[in-house]
């Protein structure tokens, strides 16, 4: 089948195609047609037409039902969705039913949350001279907001930016992942099905160059909201310009366990933390810092653990580990594990591949300089890394350009806040993996990390601009 960008409700063709693939199978899933910077074009001068004529003046309420609606046609077709996510980025179903939930919760969040985007009154009379004036400010939509989507949650990630830019009455351009287009041409028409007005949500599928590139300069461009990897966080913020900006970047995100936590838990968390869908979540438990009385029993049964893990078919229900998108990352990856290899670290579990799937990888013996701790991996691949003091265990997590969330586990309640405060992090999980989101809390990072916050009130408030009004009483 040919999908295509959708502009205006219309889909659009073109003899410019990119083939898609099934991760697993390598079979060919369907073709998109590729627009041109000509339609992107077209997309953002329907959205802003539609943003002035339509969405900037819908009733709170009317945004409300249309989200409530997206959400309940989401809720009933979780199958459909959940299978297209298996093909087309190979999560494993189980774990692709739940991002399907968690988006159909996003969506109901958001339908809440439109009818309670309110300002405040301003006490005009704490100034001097401003007696005899009333004032408030309430927040407006921005205009037309640029959403760039990664391929690894292909609809949950998406809906935490349109979501939220629908509940505040903006218009969103949705440039999804080149690699995962079809859940968002689906998600596109389900809105439209919902009842929003096509022009208020136009897909745009295409390459970064000729698409993305102008799509972020565009003058008609309000907003742009992109998760995905630093150096394209950083090529968007220098193009931005003026427009605001929200990075959701990479981690390396650390997990602290204390010689007081409940191993065995910590163990049977920190398993999925690091190898859910294949470590390619921005989040994932990448370097886990043991303090040295228990090390040994931790590697012990953490090794345990990852070896039983059923590594394979995502379209199977008892997989764990699917594949991860393609060849070419699956090899990058184990050119990073060889690396560390050759400069000193020891393989305690996995270490192979075959084709895209990378098995879950332990290493040891590793230090700060090597790939595997100092960048973001996005691959089933966990350091284990000893540590004897507290002050030793923060120096170590927040020797990082990163800081998204980390993982603190020990049962003493003042050391967890004290190190929770210490560390450089947008978020710090006690006795939770950092890979946990719940998707109403503050979601952002740090230093490179980035910067703006998701978690649909927040994203909501980095999607409205506050507008003061004021009154003189007196003529
Ligand atoms: C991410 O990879 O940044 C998102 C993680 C999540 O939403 O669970």
């Amino acid at each position: 089948m040919l999908i295509g960008s959708i502009i205006n409700g219309k889909e659009l063709t073109s003899k410019n195609k990119m083939a898609i693939h099934n991760p697993y199978t390598g079979e060919k899933i369907d073709d998109i047609a590729l627009a041109s910077k000509q339609e992107m074009d077209d997309a953002v001068k329907d959205a802003y037409q539609c943003f002035h004529e339509t969405m900037k003046i819908m009733p709170a309420h009317e945004r409300a039902d249309i989200l409530r609606e997206t959400a309940n046609l989401l809720e009933e077709r979780t199958e459909e969705f959940a299978e297209t996510v298996v093909k087309e980025a190979g999560k494993p179903i189980s774990a692709s039913r739940g991002e399907v939930q968690r988006g159909v919760q996003v969506l109901r969040f958001a339908s809440e949350k439109a009818k309670d985007i309110t300002g405040e009154v301003i006490p005009m009379d704490a100034a001097v001279g401003g007696n005899g004036r009333m004032g408030f400010a309430k927040r407006d939509p921005l205009g037309v907001v640029a959403a760039i989507t990664p391929f690894n949650f292909p609809l949950n990630l998406s809906l935490h930016k349109i979501a939220p830019a629908i509940a505040a009455g903006n218009t969103v351009i949705f440039k999804p992942a080149e690699k995962t287009p079809i859940s968002a041409y689906k998600l596109t028409k389900l809105f439209h099905e919902a009842g929003l007005p096509a022009s208020a949500l136009n897909l745009v599928m295409g390459t970064g160059e000729e698409v993305g590139d102008p799509l972020v300069k565009h003058d008609q461009i309000h907003k742009v909201s992109f998760t995905g990897s630093l150096p394209v966080g950083r090529a968007i913020k220098e193009s931005a310009g003026f427009k605001k900006v929200t990075l959701e970047l990479g981690s390396n995100s650390p997990n602290i366990i204390f010689a007081d936590a409940n191993i065995e838990e910590a163990v049977k968390s920190l398993v999925t933390g690091a190898f859910a869908f294949s470590g390619q979540v921005c989040i994932s438990a990448q370097r886990i810092y043991v303090q040295k009385e228990v090390y040994d029993q931790f590697l012990e049964q953490y090794v345990s653990l990852t070896e039983s893990l059923k590594v394979g078919d995502p379209a199977d229900e008892g997989t764990d580990v699917g594949p991860m998108i393609n060849e070419g990352e699956a090899e990058r990856a184990k050119q990073w594990i060889d690396d560390a290899v050759e400069k000193g670290a020891k393989i305690a579990a996995g270490g192979e591949r075959k084709g895209t799937l990378l098995m879950p990888t332990i290493m040891t013996d590793v230090d700060e300089n090597m790939k595997v701790i100092a960048e973001e991996v996005f691959a089933p691949i966990v350091s284990i890394i000893p540590f004897e003091t507290e002050e030793e265990a923060v120096k170590f997590s927040n020797n990082s350009i990163y800081g998204l969330q980390a993982g603190v586990f020990t049962i003493d309640i003042h050391r967890a806040f004290r190190v929770a405060e210490k560390l450089e992090m947008g978020g710090v999980w006690i006795n939770e993996i950092s890979t946990y989101r719940q998707d109403n809390i503050p979601y952002g990072g740090v230093k490179q990390s980035g910067f703006g916050r998701e978690g649909v009130k927040y994203a909501i408030e980095d999607m409205t601009e506050l507008k003061f009004i004021g009154l003189k009483l007196e003529q």
